[in-house]
């Protein structure tokens, strides 16, 4: 029998759905009902708050040192300070604002629109100073919240199969998206963002995790009813997206969970009213899995991608000497990102670009691609203005630790085309798209590789803020015309979907 996840055509059919088109942009009659603008916040009315502790400890850990998957990591438990400092520097306010309406709460993880949609969770078995219990963690008051009292990670190991970095984690964090959050902006494009933004909170999870040398990975494959169930979650609304094992203790077994019955918890609205895009939760469906045997053929063994063969100019990358590389913690990085407003025409060096590219697209520590040294997405560059490497196109070669060259040329007319016509990509030293082989991806993973393909773009593309900042460079996020961007990098990249860009440069004045 086919499952709903192998039938392909629904997450072709969100995508294309979805894409950006100068006619879906221009002729879009959607506007912002800013009086309606949901909070960014989850708030239960009648959970009590466990503080979470303050004084969080530096992990002293280079932020360059955190970027990538190398395992070097201790099997332990992680304390509940450090789990504190990961829900802090995945998720935590960490900048206050005071704007004519009020105050904005940025946090940590740059997201589309400031809307932070993105909520997080903790499942845990007893440890000391937090008993074993289902929390929510609130950034507004730095706090936990718990849903379910008892030990709840059989839950998990169950719904992912058994997979071995959940069977023996003290704590997992789970990250869900609130739709509406997001879609009154986006509409329904904010399943999408649910990827993207999620990623973004993914790479400082993993990157802080690194930093305090504990074991950490993403788990994408999971039976979703369950996950959604022990949250306590409408499915039509919030979902749970993807799973963080933290920690590991191998000489114990985690016991079946205690049924899990409904709450039914009350939570404020978010706005008086809420406009429903059936597309979200018909994607999400689509994408979701009904076994662990389901869950299982999902490990490992990602896809071989289209290889166009070119023959363009090879630029090796080039680093500096050791005792020249930042030497910025990893926290101190995260607290220092935000996203760049404003761009000066002016160029950063290929030694940074450098060290941009090979840390970013280190491989993911993630289920679906296992052991495996591979990816699901390409990286295709625009530079515009980076010293040591002519103006032009070029895609990464991971394979080779180098740089190919499609097309020389000042390409800064398109790229600020390319981004829906914002000037951050015109203004930018150089604008990294990341695109993949959608179809490659579906025929392995059906409809979940579409959450995989986007999330892993997006966890790249966080890392490239985080090693951006870590040089004191300045980054953004940014949309883009999908089909517009494909044509540009083509015939090299033709076939293939746009996931992510961002931009990065010398930050400027905002005008
Ligand atoms: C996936 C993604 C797409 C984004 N797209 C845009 C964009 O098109 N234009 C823009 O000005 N900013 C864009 N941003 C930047 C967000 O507006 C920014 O992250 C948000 O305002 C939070 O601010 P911060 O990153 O400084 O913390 C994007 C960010 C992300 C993560």
């Amino acid at each position: 029998m086919t499952t709903r996840n192998r039938d392909i055509a629904a997450a072709w059919g969100y995508h294309t759905a979805t894409n950006h088109t100068e006619r879906s942009v221009y002729n879009s009659s959607h506007h912002m009902d800013f009086d309606n603008q949901p909070r960014p916040f989850k708030i239960y009315r009648d959970l009590e708050a466990v503080t979470l502790p303050s004084g969080l400890e530096p992990s002293g850990t280079l932020a360059l040192d955190c970027l990538g998957s190398a395992p070097t990591h201790e099997h332990r438990a992680p304390t509940l300070l450090e789990l504190a400092g990961l829900m802090h520097h995945a998720a935590g306010i960490t900048k206050v604002r005071e704007f004519p309406g009020g105050k904005m709460y940025f946090r940590a993880a740059a997201c589309t629109g400031a809307l932070y949609h993105i909520e997080l969770y903790l499942v845990c078995g007893d440890m000391p100073g937090l008993p074993a219990g289902a929390y929510h963690f609130g950034p507004q008051d730095f706090a936990l919240r718990r849903l379910r009292e008892g030990d709840y990670r059989g839950l998990l190991v169950e719904a992912t199969g058994g997979e071995p970095s959940v069977a023996q984690a003290p704590a997992v964090f789970i990250l869900t998206s609130v739709f509406w959050r997001n879609a009154w902006k986006y509409q329904a494009r904010a399943y999408r963002h649910s990827y993207w933004d999620s990623g973004t909170v993914l790479a400082n999870l993993l990157s802080t995790g690194r930093g305090y040398k504990l074991p950490i990975k993403v788990v994408a494959s999971f039976v979703d009813e369950p996950v959604n169930r022990l949250l306590d979650l409408d499915d039509r609304k919030e979902v749970a997206l993807q799973l963080v094992p933290v920690g590991e203790t191998p000489e114990h077994t985690i016991a079946p969970a205690p049924p899990v019955s409904s709450l039914g918890l009350e939570v404020e609205p978010y706005s008086r009213r809420q406009v429903d895009y059936p597309a979200m939760a018909e994607a999400h469906a689509a994408t979701s899995l009904d076994s662990p045997q389901e869950v299982s053929e999902l490990w490992g063994k990602p896809p071989s991608l289209a290889v166009y063969e070119s023959q363009g100019r090879l630029f090796p990358l080039s680093y500096p000497p050791a005792e020249e590389l930042p030497q910025d913690a990893i926290e101190d990085v995260i607290l220092r990102r935000g996203s760049s407003r404003r761009f000066r025409r002016s160029p950063i060096t290929f030694q940074q670009l450098s060290i941009m590219l090979d840390r970013a697209a280190r491989p993911v520590p993630a289920d679906f691609l296992g052991d495996a040294d591979a990816t699901l997405n390409q990286l295709y560059l625009i530079v515009n203005d980076v010293a040591g490497l002519p103006s032009g196109s070029f895609v990464y070669r991971r394979d080779l630790g180098t740089l190919e060259q499609l097309e020389e040329g000042d390409f800064r007319d398109q790229a600020g085309r390319l981004d829906l016509g914002q000037e951050l990509s015109a203004d930018a030293s150089v604008n990294v798209y990341s695109l993949t082989d959608l179809n490659a991806v579906l025929e392995r993973y059906g409809n979940r590789g579409y959450r995989m393909a986007q999330m892993e773009a997006s966890i790249t593309a966080g890392r490239l803020y985080l090693a951006a900042y870590a040089q004191r460079l300045g980054a953004t996020g940014l949309t883009f015309f999908d089909d517009e961007v494909t044509e540009f990098f083509s015939p090299h990249a033709a076939g293939k979907s746009v996931m992510f860009l961002l931009a990065v440069g010398r930050p400027g004045r905002r005008g």
